[in-house]
């Protein structure tokens, strides 16, 4: 442990974005923390990626939407790399279906992890985080589009968005900042998940940047929003979608 180095916790790093996210902040420096749910196998590759570049890092396993899991996550993280410097609440899940046609149990399993996993972090995060830090939400830039299927979806990412500027507002006395950034569709399994080919042709004709995005375009956004030279954008939602807006 080094108490120079700063840390970072990334949720849901696994895969995808988040798995982008942990070995871009492990590249800049951070002691950073693979946070998954059950894919350990996959944590555990990021891990290795980080550590075969030099970097430093460590899995654990922790479900968001689990208030005292998080709170565990935390003490691990201080008891392996001291304080925690660097949030990103990234974990998030996504299912498209009717209004009508929501189940009771897909509903509360999106507010679970999207909303519960992202609070429990922020909380346990305002108490825990050093003074400076930085904590990062994702949300999503579909909020606005108010496209058929994704209401539930959409309804959890727009409450984390409230609480990002709430909590912006309350941790600005000790300097930490607390933003989230909203990207359009990024090529993970999220994205692909219960899309045909053809729609996702349509998502990449509707992206003015042509192409869909990577979790390295959202990675370099977290890189840039959990830097020092990031230190006065606060309770903003930065928006990355190649121009679908
Ligand atoms: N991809 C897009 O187009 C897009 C666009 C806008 C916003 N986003 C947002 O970006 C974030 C990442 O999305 P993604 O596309 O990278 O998703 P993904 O490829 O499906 O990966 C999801 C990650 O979240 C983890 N996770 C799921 N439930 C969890 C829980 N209860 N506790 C802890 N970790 C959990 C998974 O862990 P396991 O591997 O262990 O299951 C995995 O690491 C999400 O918040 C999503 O809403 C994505």
């Amino acid at each position: 442990m080094s108490s120079t180095q700063r840390t970072a916790i990334v949720t849901g790093a696994s895969r995808g974005i988040g798995a982008a996210l942990a070995q871009r902040l492990a590249a800049d420096g951070f002691q950073t923390v693979v946070n998954y749910v059950s894919n350990v196998a996959e944590a555990e590759d990021v891990v290795a990626t980080i550590k075969a570049a030099g970097g430093s890092a460590l899995a654990i396993q922790a479900d968001v939407s689990d208030a005292s899991a998080v709170e565990a996550l935390f003490l691990e993280t201080e008891a392996r790399f001291g304080a925690v410097d660097v949030l990103v609440n990234n974990a998030g899940i996504a299912k498209q279906s009717p209004l009508a046609d929501v189940t009771d149990q897909e509903f509360q399993q999106l507010i679970a992890v999207n909303l519960t996993g992202t609070f429990n972090g922020m909380r346990t995060g305002a108490k825990r985080i050093r003074n400076g830090g930085r904590i990062i939400n994702l949300s999503t830039s579909i909020i606005g589009h108010y496209q058929p299927g994704h209401g539930v979806y959409v309804a959890t990412k727009a409450a984390v968005e409230g609480l990002t500027h709430v909590l912006a507002k309350e941790l600005g006395d000790r300097s930490i900042t607390v933003n989230a950034v909203a990207p359009g569709p990024v090529e993970t399994e999220l994205l692909f998940a219960g899309r045909s080919s053809h729609i996702i042709q349509r998502l990449i004709d509707d992206i003015p940047l042509g192409r869909l995005g990577q979790p390295e375009d959202i990675a370099r956004i977290v890189s840039f929003l959990a830097s020092h030279d990031s230190g006065w954008i606060n309770g903003q939602i930065l928006k990355a979608n190649g121009g679908r807006n």
